[in-house]
């Protein structure tokens, strides 16, 4: 059983995922993070994010990356991962992992932005999350301050659009809901209600598997 969960920055489909994973006992993988451990590796070793040949060898750095570096989830790395995720050769160094993971025998839950287009496309039940741009930067400001790094509305809003505007518009597996994907906009709601919200769609979709 493979779940995929797709949907812009801040979305809540991180924190969905996790649930989904813990509640149907199934692995899960943060793909974002991956692309965001090329990022960093970038940032730390000066490496140029306008040159698709310094990402691609970029990727080969990945497996040394802490996951639990808070640097991965600065702004400044959210913008460098947006930019080579972009490129097609960044997408294929890391298409394994990810393919690798969703083939896993136990299942697997995968979030990020081209899962159930490109990683899984014959996924079992597939979400995407969203939420307005405006709710999206409030709850990524509040997420930044908590973890005690700096995080102002308006650049963190700025920063949102742009991402949209590049993740959705891209060539190579751009960020979009796949045709058989259930919305869930958690707009209004809080992330409780959303998990809720998302349990209920995917069992909704098993059953009628
Ligand atoms: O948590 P947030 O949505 O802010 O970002 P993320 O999921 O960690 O992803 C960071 C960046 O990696 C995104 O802006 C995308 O450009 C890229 N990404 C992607 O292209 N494909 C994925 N499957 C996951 C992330
Ligand atoms: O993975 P993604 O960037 O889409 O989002 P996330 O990391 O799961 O969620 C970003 C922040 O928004 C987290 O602090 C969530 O707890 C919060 N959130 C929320 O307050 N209400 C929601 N309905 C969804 C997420």
């Amino acid at each position: 059983m493979v779940i995929a969960v797709d949907g812009p920055a801040a979305s809540g489909k991180g924190t969905i995922a996790r649930a989904l994973a813990r509640h149907f006992g199934l692995p899960h993988m943060d793909t974002g993070m991956l692309y965001r451990a090329v990022a960093l590796s970038m940032f730390r070793f000066g490496g140029d994010p306008g040159n698709e040949f310094e990402a691609v060898r970029a990727c080969e750095g990945v497996a040394q990356v802490d996951p639990g570096d808070p640097e991965l989830r600065s702004e400044a790395v959210s913008a460098i991962a947006s930019r080579i995720s972009a490129y097609p050769g960044v997408r294929s160094a890391l298409l394994e992992r990810q393919r690798g993971f969703a083939a896993s025998s136990d299942g697997a839950v995968l979030d990020g932005r081209d899962i159930g287009t490109v990683i899984a496309p014959h996924a079992s039940a597939k979400l995407f999350v969203t939420a307005s741009p405006e709710v999206r930067a409030q709850r990524r400001v509040r997420e930044l301050l908590e973890r005690g790094m700096p995080g102002h509305y308006e650049d963190v809003l700025i920063d949102i659009r742009a991402r949209d505007e590049r993740d959705s518009h891209r060539q190579a597996a751009p960020l979009k809901q796949a045709s058989d994907a259930d919305l869930l906009d958690t707009s209004d709601m809080d992330i409780d209600e959303a998990i809720a919200a998302a349990i209920r769609l995917v069992e909704a979709r098993l059953a009628h598997a």
